[in-house]
């Protein structure tokens, strides 16, 4: 028996170590998986809206290991740690750690001098991290929780609507959604932040 997963476009396959981190054994489809690592998530959600977060904490290497543990611990043993293979997706994991810092440097840097827009720097810092591909698996879903969690908790604003999904499914809205992306690689940011926005 083994976790036979169907890859989206823009999506991250795992290695065969990777998956072998799969906590809940009887998950054998991608369905399965989606509806387990959903679950996951809205634990993880709920934790956000009991937690009152403190500005000066969330940009750090902490808080965006601990995020994706409780998005993903129920389901992977590998949550909350980064990556140490090489994917089709993100840098050389060798410079995470590194390239990670200079991002929260600059989120920083942009939020002392209002360099720009609270959802500007939301959506940049999602596009940046999304990039570096910090984790195994699990970064897209990871990037747009912290995007929210920017514009609420640092700038007080009313979190993005992500057309209200999940974008598990390979439809439309995800198709808009690797666009804006696409756009964002070469930057443009303005589609990215429209989707998310609506
Ligand atoms: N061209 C691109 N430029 C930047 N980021 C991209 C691009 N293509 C895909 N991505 C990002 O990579 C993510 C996929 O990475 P990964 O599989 O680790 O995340 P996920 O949370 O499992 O998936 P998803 O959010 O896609 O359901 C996408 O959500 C998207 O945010
Ligand atoms: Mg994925």
């Amino acid at each position: 028996m083994g976790l036979e997963l169907d890859y989206k476009d823009g999506q991250t396959p795992l290695n065969e170590e990777e998956k072998e981190g799969l906590k809940i054994k009887s998950i054998t489809t991608q369905g399965e998986l989606d509806e387990f690592e959903q679950l996951n998530i809205e634990k993880a959600v709920e934790w956000t809206i009991h937690t009152k977060f403190k500005s000066e904490n969330i940009l750090t290497e902490k808080f965006i290991k601990d995020l994706h543990k409780k998005m993903y611990s129920d389901v992977w043993k590998w949550a909350g740690d980064f990556r140490t293979t090489e994917k089709n997706m993100g840098i050389s994991w060798t410079k995470i750690g590194i390239e990670l810092k200079n991002l929260l440097d600059d989120t920083k840097y942009w939020i002392e001098n209002k360099t720009y827009l609270p959802e500007e720097i939301a959506i940049k810092f999602k596009h940046r991290i999304v990039s570096i591909h910090c984790f195994p698996n699990g970064n897209g879903r990871h990037s747009r929780m912290m995007a929210d969690i920017i514009l609420e908790s640092i700038f007080g604003k009313e979190i993005f609507s992500w057309h209200q999904s999940n974008m598990v499914k390979a439809n439309e809205t995800r198709k808009k959604y690797i666009n804006a992306l696409k756009k964002a690689d070469n930057g443009d940011i303005a589609p990215l932040i429209k989707f998310a926005k609506n």
